[in-house]
């Protein structure tokens, strides 16, 4: 079905209320994740409000002496960079990233992800591509059996946004996936990511094969970036009320 919702949340980060616990772990893992950070590094730095707990105590680093060149995956990511006195730059300046630190809103044990609930997509996956290794932080409620409990953000060009809504449901029926694919829209305007396109939040329920549905929707001309991320993260580190679990992918 397709549609535009008003009343949805659409987004891991923008109709959250903020739980003192949840924001705790979201610290505890971005912690752990800065103790990779080291001098010199060209740093990938994501979107969301594990990332911003991140940018929080890089930020402290950064004060003590740390020096590292931080490359930020969305305007909101930079905006606090450039409030807290994180030295950044670009991806054009620097093109090749040592590390990136990222959130999710999903992780599955084979470390595939679904990011995006943010909006900032693109971006992260395009610094997660130039970046060496890719380091996920999370609570432990973001790890799941099966992706798909998240609605997937897809990115799309407003142009023929119809002929791709139609083009998106057919391909879903043939990979037998059902559920709504709705326009996100904040405060009842059509949300627009950072590159000036839309998102869809499909809400499959279930995504039993990630890279059959990613080469398909890469295959929808309309279709600019999808949130799936397949075979990117390197390192999760999940924390949860036990304490922090560090996964490390086979590389
Ligand atoms: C931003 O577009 C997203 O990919 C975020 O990284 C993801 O939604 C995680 O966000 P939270 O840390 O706010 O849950």
């Amino acid at each position: 079905m397709i549609g535009a919702s008003h009343s949805r949340p659409q987004s891991a980060s923008q109709f959250k209320t903020i739980d003192p616990m949840s924001r705790e772990l979201k610290i505890e893992a971005a912690r752990a994740a800065l103790a990779l950070v080291t001098d010199e590094m060209k740093l990938g730095i994501g979107t969301g409000s594990t990332a911003e707990e991140f940018v929080r105590l890089l930020a402290e680093r950064v004060g003590g002496g740390l020096k590292i060149i931080g490359i930020p995956t969305s305007i909101r990511t930079q905006e606090l960079c450039n409030e807290l006195g994180v030295p950044t730059s670009t991806l054009e300046e620097h093109p090749q990233l040592d590390l990136v630190v990222d959130g999710t809103d999903e992780v599955d044990a084979a470390f595939n992800l679904i990011k995006g609930g943010g909006g900032a997509l693109l971006r992260e996956k395009i610094v997660a591509y130039a970046s060496q290794r890719m380091v996920v932080i999370a609570d432990d409620s973001k790890f799941v059996e099966t992706l798909g409990q998240f609605p997937l953000p897809i990115e799309v060009n407003p142009f023929g946004l119809e002929a791709t809504q139609i083009a998106l449901q057919s391909m879903a029926e043939k990979l037998k996936l059902s559920g709504t694919i709705v326009l996100r829209e904040v405060n009842s305007k059509t949300f627009i990511t950072d590159g000036g396109h839309y998102i869809l939040d499909a809400s499959f329920g279930r995504i039993p094969d990630a890279v059959s549905l990613s080469k398909e929707l890469l295959e929808i001309p309309g279709v600019v970036e999808h949130g799936l991320f397949l075979g990117y993260a390197k390192t999760v580190f999940l924390a949860g009320s036990q304490g922090i679990k560090r996964l490390d992918a086979e590389i």
